[in-house]
């Protein structure tokens, strides 16, 4: 049975470590029967929250774990992706498009902007110097309009 299935990982926060995070998350999700898009939802939404571990989270010097927590019920995958990492002070601001701390590195500031747009739901709550946990939801409801 799928609902109540769940998995956890940790792995190190590395851009190289992107891909094969975010397939598996989708491979998992796999289960509740997703349609090819709402799959490619997922992925960019969890792409996006993995990158913003790596990016801001942690630094080149200061590297550090992901936590990964996907969990199912009934056709609704709820995706959490950890970090130990510096935190956000203002999270409602670090939520607007556009709004980035790195315009130097050419980030768009669009990345939570893009989670809520592909997924059900996306909350982030954060500690300054303990680190950040944004929660996902989608929702499968194949062939709906
Ligand atoms: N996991 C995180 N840890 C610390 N800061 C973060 C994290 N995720 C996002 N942020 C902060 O929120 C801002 C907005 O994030 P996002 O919308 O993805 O835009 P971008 O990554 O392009 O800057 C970032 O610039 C950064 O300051
Ligand atoms: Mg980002």
């Amino acid at each position: 049975m799928n609902n109540g299935n769940y998995f956890e990982m940790k792995i190190k926060a590395e851009t190289c470590n992107e891909s094969f995070i975010r397939s598996t998350v989708a491979a998992f999700c796999v289960a509740l029967d997703p349609t090819l898009e709402e799959l490619n939802d997922v992925k960019t939404a969890v792409s996006e929250a993995i990158t913003n571990c790596v990016v801001h989270a942690y630094s080149r010097e200061n590297s550090g774990e992901i936590t990964v927590k996907v969990s199912l019920s009934g056709k609704t995958a709820i995706i959490e992706i950890r970090d130990s990492g510096c935190g956000i002070s203002d999270v409602e601001t670090a939520m607007k498009p556009f709004y980035t701390t790195k315009p130097e590195e050419e980030r768009s500031g669009m990345g939570f902007t893009l989670m809520q747009t592909f997924m059900d739901g996306v909350t982030v709550k954060s500690e300054v110097g303990r680190g950040t946990t944004v929660v996902m939801e989608k929702t499968f409801v194949k062939n709906a309009k």
